[in-house]
């Protein structure tokens, strides 16, 4: 048993978290602040501007933390790859004549030529054009040219160099760190309430992509509150989702999960759910719209039969990749025309609300580092933000930090469910 499993399992029971609805629409339409909540310190802006803490991210964060790889389904037949950059470094993803998905870095262990240049396809072999040095889809050797004027060399030691690869469902993560925790261990609170979600029957159904000028963090942050939703989303989301009343968690390794009121009730939160299908999900998960986020760059709204990810791949200090990933979750009940209808639907019902974030995203990085703002100052309403932030510096550890770079540690509730 972990410490919190016994405030995981209430975040089931649907008669908690509508209470806990009408306990935060108190709050706020009353004017209250919490009690006994700590007052969230200012963010240094340097944290989303500075090239600076853009590099310590990617030494001390990047280099150790499970990311986002892809989905299995990319990879439907052995031999099938993916081929793709984060921050810079080539990586491949090869799906093994045993089945198993693995991840190597894209380099070529003769003099260091790209492996795969295409970004995806199906291979027997890796096979370098430059001197035809060729690779087992486990990595290893198996072939060079003119092997006799390498006496010296042995070919194990030659072979391609391995990244950690492991699996939640179908949702593949890379690893740099040989190192690293295991991905379950990571995730383990998060996926102790999202047992429910069948993710080894997820799918991809298409990828939408956005270049913003923004920091990874802004954008990840973006999806993180819903302070903003009358706002910006006045005429979308806003009409969807109650934002008075939300029940937000914080967790271990600086993961969330928030669940806000759908207004018109049961299976009306982003995603439309066909109520005569059956699904896996627990009420509480059919009942509300609710989100996970996953440290260090993910946001996982979850729905019945489609559901998506909102992921803000970091490419440089004040520029991100913002992709849209479409799931959809394989359902016997549905035939493939009605599922891709509802993944359709749910393209129509996001894509507006994601384009008016991109719009408010799309400039940040210039007005942040104007020298017009020092710090961002985020409310009990946008937690997450703080939790996200202060899980940072753990990972990267405050001494690396420049002191007027660093979060003020604050004792967040983790996990610890609010007495109402
Ligand atoms: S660099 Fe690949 S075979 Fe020479
Ligand atoms: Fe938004």
């Amino acid at each position: 048993m972990g410490k919190h499993d016994a405030d995981i399992k209430r975040l089931e029971d649907v008669d908690y978290v509508e209470a806990q609805w009408e306990f935060e629409k108190k709050l706020l339409t009353e004017h209250i602040y919490p009690e006994g909540f700590p007052h969230l310190p200012p963010i240094p802006i340097g944290r989303y501007v500075d090239a600076e803490f853009f590099e310590l991210e990617k030494k001390h964060m990047w280099s150790s933390v499970w990311f986002l790889a892809g989905f299995a389904s990319e990879l439907p037949a052995n031999g099938t790859f993916k081929a793709f950059e984060f921050l810079g470094k080539p990586i491949v993803l090869v799906r093994g004549r045993d089945g198993a998905i693995r991840a190597f870095h894209n380099v070529c262990q003769h003099r260091g030529a790209r492996l795969c240049y295409q970004s995806s396809g199906k291979i027997d072999r890796f096979r370098c054009i430059y001197h035809n040095w060729t690779y087992e889809l486990d990595g290893a050797l198996v072939y060079m040219p003119s092997e006799h004027e390498f006496p010296h060399v042995d070919r194990q030691e030659r072979s391609m160099t391995p990244l950690r690869c492991e699996r939640l469902g179908n949702l593949v993560f890379v690893n740099f760190d040989m190192d690293a925790e295991p991905l379950d261990s990571f995730f383990a609170q998060t996926s102790q309430l999202m047992a429910d979600v069948p993710l080894d029957k997820v799918e991809l159904y298409r990828t939408l992509s956005w270049e913003v000028n923004c920091n990874w963090k802004g954008c990840n942050d973006n999806f993180n509150e819903t302070y903003h939703i009358p706002h910006t989303h006045t005429d979308t989301v806003h009409g969807t989702l109650d934002y008075r009343c939300h029940a937000k968690y914080m967790f271990d390794n600086g993961h969330n999960v928030m669940i806000t009121k759908a207004r018109a009730g049961e299976g009306a939160g982003i995603y439309k759910t066909v109520k005569s299908v059956q699904n896996p999900l627990k009420p509480i998960t059919n009942q509300s719209s609710l989100a996970y986020s996953l440290f260090p760059n993910l946001v996982m709204p979850v729905a019945a039969n489609v559901f998506s990810i909102v992921e803000s791949v970091p490419l440089e200090s004040g520029r991100t990749r913002m992709n849209l990933h479409i799931l959809k979750i394989q359902n016997d009940g549905l035939t493939r025309d009605e599922h891709e209808a509802l993944c359709e639907d749910a393209i129509t019902a996001f894509l507006p609300v994601v384009e008016e974030d991109v719009f408010m995203l799309s400039d940040m990085h210039a007005s942040m580092s104007g020298g017009g703002i020092k710090s961002a100052q985020v409310s009990y309403a946008e937690q997450f933000v703080y939790n996200h932030q202060q899980h940072l510096d753990r990972v990267i550890g405050s001494e690396n930090i420049p002191e007027n770079l660093r979060i003020t540690p604050v004792d967040l509730p983790i996990a610890g469910l609010r007495k109402l």
